[in-house]
């Protein structure tokens, strides 16, 4: 049965309104959606571009990339394919995608897509230590066919690449605190007021961990519970190139993946501290044989509590999506 225009406009407005809850770099929110009749327009917000952290917009484009695949994770949930048009005009780079509602998906993938848009509204970024207990391999499994359905490779760091990893991600910790531009940023988007950025309550002491979590210049107010952290398995999301295309995709990967561990209760943080630093991120590939572009790192693990930490803020619907 065909779709009526007014079916096709719902669909995407209600893509968008799930799109608001992805995740972005400093929680940023770095987008703008535009619904235009039977399809959305998404478009990179460069105001909201962190100057210090990120000068080539790499990790706005993979902040894109997850409110791209959050979307699609909704039109999926509603019975159809996501129809996306990526970075599809040369003259207007931020025009990021073109997305409407495609054919029907088959009935047979219907309790997995339904799964993986649940996830959307119980998916955080969880900086806890996480249990003993390693996430299973089959799950692991699981994540890397998630990043490959945007052609992007999960490669978990293996134990004995595990220092090399560990002094890599402190290394570009302690270039960032020493550098203004890095700090600016991390100064402005922590503790803002308004329904965006970083707040003290999401933010946890660096206790008992291999690998520091991130310095936000606040004192953590998230109460970092009982977990060891032994269990943490980190990855690595690997594109082929490294060009906008491939930083979209990454995003995208990067959703799926974290939709992915969310629907099968374990959490996860990212690390994006290793690709910040230009320096740090032409060591990791040396980490991964010098094949592959590293796009962020990720930290997944089973929680050792069913009390999920405090939800992020996010801009409404009215301040990121315009009709006509
Ligand atoms: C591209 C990207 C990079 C990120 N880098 C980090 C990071 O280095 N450290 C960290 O603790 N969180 C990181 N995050 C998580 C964001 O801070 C988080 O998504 C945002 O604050 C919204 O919170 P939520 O994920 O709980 O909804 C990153 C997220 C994205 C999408």
């Amino acid at each position: 049965m065909t779709r009526n225009l007014r079916a096709d406009i719902d669909l995407v407005a209600e893509a968008s309104i799930a799109a608001l809850r992805a995740p972005s770099i400093l929680n940023t929110q770095p987008w703008r959606w535009r619904l235009a009749g039977d399809h959305a327009e998404l478009w990179a917000d460069r105001s909201r571009q962190l100057a210090g952290i990120d000068p080539d917009g790499r990790l706005l484009l993979l902040s894109c990339g997850t409110a791209l695949h959050h979307a699609s994770a909704a039109l999926h949930a509603a019975g159809y394919d996501a129809d996306a048009q990526r970075l599809p005009d040369p003259d207007r780079p931020d025009l990021v995608a073109r997305v409407r509602g495609g054919a029907p998906r088959p009935d047979a993938v219907r309790a997995a897509d339904e799964r993986l848009a649940a996830a959307i509204e119980q998916r955080h970024t969880d900086r806890r230590p996480f249990g003993d207990e390693r996430p299973a391999a089959a799950v692991l499994d699981a994540l890397r066919a998630a990043a490959q359905r945007h052609r992007v490779h999960l490669q978990v760091v293996r134990d004995e690449q595990l220092t090399a990893f560990a002094a890599a991600v402190a290394h570009a910790g302690a270039v960032e605190q020493a550098d203004p531009r890095f700090r600016a940023d991390l100064l402005a988007w922590t503790a803002r007021p308004g329904a965006e950025g970083i707040a003290a309550k999401h933010v946890v002491a660096a206790d008992r961990r291999t690998v520091a979590p991130r310095d936000f210049t606040v004192v953590g107010g998230l109460e970092p519970g009982p977990g060891s952290d032994r269990g943490t398995v980190y990855a690595l999301l690997v594109t082929d190139g490294d060009e906008p295309r491939d930083w979209l995709a990454a995003g995208e990967a990067l959703s799926d993946v974290w939709l992915t561990l969310t629907a099968h209760g374990l959490v996860a943080s990212p690390i994006s501290e290793v690709v910040e630093v230009a320096a740090v991120r032409h060591a990791l590939r040396g980490l991964l044989g010098g094949v592959g572009n590293p796009a962020i790192a990720l930290r997944v693990g089973v929680p050792v509590t069913d009390e999920a930490p405090p939800a992020s803020g996010r801009r409404s619907a009215s301040a990121t999506i315009t009709a006509g």
